[in-house]
C-alpha cells in the first residue's frame, strides 16, 4: 500500500511577530504551493525518510533528536500508537525559508499521510500540535500560526494566549484562540519573492533580545500592530477591501520599527507601490522572504511585471478569499 496525502503553503496577512507576544493575526493557506508526503512499506526494518528537494535521506533511528523531519515522524508514530517498517518520501514546491511555511507543510503532509496509512483519524487541532513539536525545532519560540493555518487550510485569525515562555522552555503546546475570519470579497494579493532566505528563528530571537531590553517601547509597537489587524479583520469582513493597502503599509513601518526589514525589502515596496499597488509589507519572519502587495485588479499585471527588475526572484499572484483562496 502507497499513500500520499500533502499540505498547503501560507501567508501571514498581518500580525507576524507581534503574534508571538499575544497580539492578534491573520493567516491564510496558499493552495497553488502543497508539500506531499508518500508513505509505503519497505522490507527492511526501520523507518526510512527520503527528502527529495532537500537532497536527503535519513534513517529515523540514527537521526538527531532535533532533526524536525525524524521529529515530526517520531512524535506521529507515538500519537497513533502505531510502528511499522517504512519508506517515508517527501517532495515539496514551497521554497524553504521565505515565509511560505515549507517546513510546517513538509510536516503537516507527514502527519496527513502516516495517519492515512494506518487509517487513523486526527483532528485539525491533533495535526496541528504535532506539527508544533517540529515548529519549535524550526523557530525556537514560535507561535503556532503556521501549524494552525497549515493544519486548518482554511483563512485564520490567530491569538496566542500567553505569553512567550523564555527561550529554551517552550515545552508543550502554545495555547491558542483560532477561528476562521470572514472574507466578504475576495482580492488579489501580488507576492514578490525575495530570493534571500531568512530563517525565522533568527529575526524571531532578535526581536526577543530587542523586547527584553526595550519592554515597553516593543510592548507599544505589539499593540499598535494589534491595532492594525483588528482593522485589517473587520475590513475584510465588510468587504471594505480597498482600507487594506494602507493597513499593510502601516504594518510593514511598524515591522521596520523593530527591525525586522531590511533594504530589499523596502526596495521591493518601493517598485511595487510606485507601479501602482495601494500597500504592502513584508510577510513572515523577515530579512528575506515575502513581501506582500495589496493591488486593485487593474493594476495587477503592472505591479507583477515591475517587480522582478526590483530583485524578485519570483512573483506570484493568488486570490485570497472565496471559494478561490489560494488558487
Ligand atoms: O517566517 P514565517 O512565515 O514562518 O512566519 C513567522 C511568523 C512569526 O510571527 C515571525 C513567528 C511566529 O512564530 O509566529
Amino acid at each position: 500500500m502507497m499513500i500520499t496525502e500533502s499540505a498547503s503553503g501560507k501567508l501571514i496577512l498581518f500580525g507576524e511577530h507581534a503574534v508571538v507576544y499575544g497580539r492578534p493575526a491573520l493567516a491564510v493557506p496558499l493552495s497553488q504551493m502543497r508539500a506531499r508526503a508518500t508513505v509505503q512499506a519497505q522490507d527492511k526494518s526501520g523507518i526510512v525518510i527520503r527528502a527529495r528537494d532537500l537532497k536527503r535521506e535519513l534513517s529515523v533511528k540514527d537521526a538527531a533528536a532535533d532533526d524536525p523531519l525524524a521529529t515530526i515522524v517520531r512524535v506521529t508514530l507515538a500519537a497513533l500508537g502505531v510502528t511499522g517498517n517504512l519508506h517515508i518520501t517527501v517532495e515539496s514546491d514551497i521554497p524553504p525559508a521565505s515565509g511560505f511555511g515549507s517546513g510546517a507543510a513538509i510536516s503537516t503532509a507527514i502527519v496527513r499521510a502516516l495517519a492515512a496509512y494506518f487509517e487513523k483519524t486526527l483532528s485539525r487541532t491533533e495535526i496541528s500540535a504535532l506539527v508544533y513539536e517540529t515548529e519549535k525545532l524550526y523557530h525556537g519560540t514560535p507561535s503556532g500560526i503556521d501549524n494552525s493555518v497549515i493544519a486548518y487550510e482554511e483563512a485564520i485569525r490567530f491569538v496566542r494566549e500567553r505569553a512567550p515562555e523564555t527561550a529554551g522552555s517552550s515545552r508543550g503546546t502554545a495555547r491558542a484562540v483560532i477561528r476562521p475570519f470572514a472574507i466578504a470579497r475576495s482580492f488579489p494579493l501580488v507576492i514578490a519573492n525575495s530570493g534571500i532566505a531568512s530563517p525565522t528563528k533568527m529575526t524571531v530571537g532578535d526581536v526577543r533580545r530587542g523586547w527584553e531590553r526595550e519592554p515597553a517601547r516593543y510592548e507599544a509597537i505589539f499593540d499598535s500592530i494589534g491595532v492594525i489587524v483588528e482593522a485589517a479583520q473587520m475590513a475584510v469582513a465588510r468587504g471594505e477591501n480597498e482600507a487594506l493597502g494602507d493597513l499593510m503599509t502601516q504594518n510593514q513601518r511598524e515591522l521596520e520599527r523593530i527591525g525586522v526589514s531590511s533594504p530589499e525589502i523596502e526596495d521591493l515596496l518601493a517598485v511595487g507601490l510606485r507601479a501602482g499597488a495601494q500597500g504592502g509589507k513584508l510577510s513572515g519572519g523577515g530579512r528575506g522572504g515575502n513581501v506582500i502587495f495589496y493591488v486593485e485588479e487593474d493594476r495587477v499585471d503592472e505591479v507583477t511585471r515591475a517587480l522582478p527588475g526590483a530583485g524578485a526572484v519570483s512573483v506570484i499572484v493568488t486570490r485570497v478569499g472565496g471559494t478561490t483562496t489560494g488558487d
